[in-house]
């Protein structure tokens, strides 16, 4: 790298731990509704792509073992983002559906997270492997995984 270039490339390491500086140790976002609307977004395109999956395993969408494994691969990293975006005082700030429980009860809300993210690598794994049966029981697991922290952490409604 020229001289120039590799001074470029430290002052913008350099600003970027000035930004982070700046924000409090805990949050990774400016503002709550930003942190609100990153998990939001991330559900659903998380829901996106892993109905996608699920319709082929019902049968409601002709099998495609390349579809499916291409859609396993997002689903495989978007599910790791959501958790980060439940930091303290994100309870409010825009229309949600995160109940109280999920700070009063955050290592079990945490555990929901890597439950789901466990039942991910085994569809990931099985939508390498191609084979329908697999697919569909690991399919199975993964819906289990989210129903289960809806169950306890989502509300119906907005508020
Ligand atoms: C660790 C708990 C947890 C797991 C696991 C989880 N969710 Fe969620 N999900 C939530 C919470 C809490 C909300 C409400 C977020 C909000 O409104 O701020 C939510 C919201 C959603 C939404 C609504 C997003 C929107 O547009 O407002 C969808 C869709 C969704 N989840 C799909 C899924 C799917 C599909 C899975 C499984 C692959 C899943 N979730 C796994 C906790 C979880």
């Amino acid at each position: 790298m020229e001289k120039r270039k590799l001074l470029i490339a430290a002052s913008c390491v350099a600003s970027m731990v000035g930004l982070c500086a700046a924000l409090p140790a805990h949050a990774q976002f400016q503002k709550p509704e930003h942190a609100i609307k990153y998990r939001q977004s991330s559900m659903s395109i998380l829901a996106t792509h892993f109905g996608r999956i699920a319709a082929m395993a019902n049968g409601k969408v002709p099998f495609d073992a390349k579809a499916v494994a291409a859609n396993a691969e997002v689903v495989s990293m978007i599910a790791k983002l959501p958790l980060a975006a439940f930091g303290e005082g994100t309870d409010k700030g825009l229309p949600t559906r995160a109940k109280p429980e999920i700070w009063k009860e955050s290592a079990k809300f945490k555990e929901a997270s890597d439950k789901m993210i466990g039942e991910i690598a085994k569809l990931d794994a099985a939508a390498k492997g191609g084979n329908l049966d697999q697919i569909k029981a690991a399919v199975g697991g993964v819906g289990q995984s989210c129903k289960a922290c809806h169950d306890s952490f989502q509300n119906d409604d907005l508020k």
